[in-house]
């Protein structure tokens, strides 16, 4: 069977598949096109893409013999799963290795701006530290202060689990109690509003759905306190992008970290002239460790998918009803 990737990943995953499997790699190192994911696909059985491909039923329907998809990502939100399900293509991603990874990443950025680390990077090897100031890069601390977690999943569980060496006071925002976070943070769930209102540092982890898209707009931006950091390592279109240059610009919140973005690739041009934002290139999974270990779970999926057996992470098993 033959399976097109459509970008290189790490060795670890490209082993496995090579053994059992013929692959076509997408040749150049950047997102393919539309025209190109559905030429690496014809004649293939699998299709291993990333978050950054979008799939549409216009490339799902292109190839008849397409078996499977699978995502290298935790995050779907680039593939439409209803279409791939009607026509019995299992979909999986990759999730639980990059938990603890991307929980850093936000905590890196949570950092990174409360402290103003890139500021004062840049601003020191500018040449402008000529002297220790009462008043320079003057930051926020971060000890006993309120934490918000919107979203606790996986992944804002184990963000919200990191803030146990800074006694911090965790509200989370959820359909669902965490007791996790209740039993060994005694956090508490609040709603959303209150969540907005009361925290010092909110971080995201909510799936990009058609309820979360636009979460955090300018309403909500405005309630928050004026010594806000707001971290996003979920997926841009959670905030409004437009209304958070406003809110930074004006200065309603103290600062953002952002690792995604409303229209990814594409970062907004007022967001790379403001000081108080620390933005990254969607890497927070990007560890040596964690990527080889995506790799792996990508390909096992493929495998099993290819072999008409439920992938280990699959996205809609209802495919393999009364198959
Ligand atoms: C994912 O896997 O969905 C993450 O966004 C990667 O950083």
């Amino acid at each position: 069977m033959k399976i097109f990737i459509t970008r290189k990943i790490p060795e670890t995953g490209l082993n496995i598949l090579k053994k059992d499997y013929e692959i076509e790699l997408f040749p150049h190192d950047r997102i393919p096109t539309k025209e190109e994911i559905i030429k690496g696909l014809k004649g293939k059985d699998g299709l291993l893409c990333l978050l950054s491909d979008p799939i549409d039923e216009d490339i799902i329907i292109s190839e008849p013999k397409l078996k499977m998809i699978s995502n290298y990502a935790v995050g779907y939100d680039n593939i439409d799963v209803k279409a791939a399900t009607k026509r019995k293509i299992p979909v999986s991603n990759t999730p639980g290795v990059l938990t603890e990874t991307t929980a850093e990443m936000a905590w890196a950025q949570l950092f990174s701006v409360a402290r103003r680390i890139v500021e004062g990077d840049k601003y020191t090897r500018a040449g402008k530290y000529i002297g220790w100031g009462p008043l320079l890069m003057l930051g926020q601390d971060v000890s006993n202060k309120t934490l918000g977690v919107i979203g606790t999943g996986r992944i804002g569980t184990a963000f919200a689990l990191k803030s146990k060496g800074f006694n911090m006071n965790v509200l989370y925002a959820d359909e669902q109690v965490n007791k996790i976070l209740d039993n060994k943070l005694n956090a508490k769930k609040v709603e959303l509003v209150e969540l907005l209102k009361k925290s010092d540092f909110i971080s995201i982890h909510v799936p990009l759905t058609d309820d979360t898209y636009h979460l955090i707009s300018e309403g909500e931006l405005k309630i928050m306190k004026k010594n806000t950091v707001l971290i996003n390592t979920s997926r841009g279109p959670v905030v409004d992008e437009k209304a958070l240059v406003k809110a930074l610009k004006e200065k309603w919140i103290f600062g953002a970290g952002l690792d995604v973005y409303e229209h990814e690739p594409k970062v907004h041009e007022e967001l790379k002239k403001l000081e108080n934002v620390v933005l990254q290139p969607h890497s927070a999974s990007a560890t040596f460790e964690t990527r080889s270990k995506m790799a792996i779970i990508a390909a096992e999926n493929m495998i099993a998918g290819l072999k008409g057996e439920i992938p280990p992470n699959c996205i809609n098993p209802e495919v393999f009803e009364n198959k």
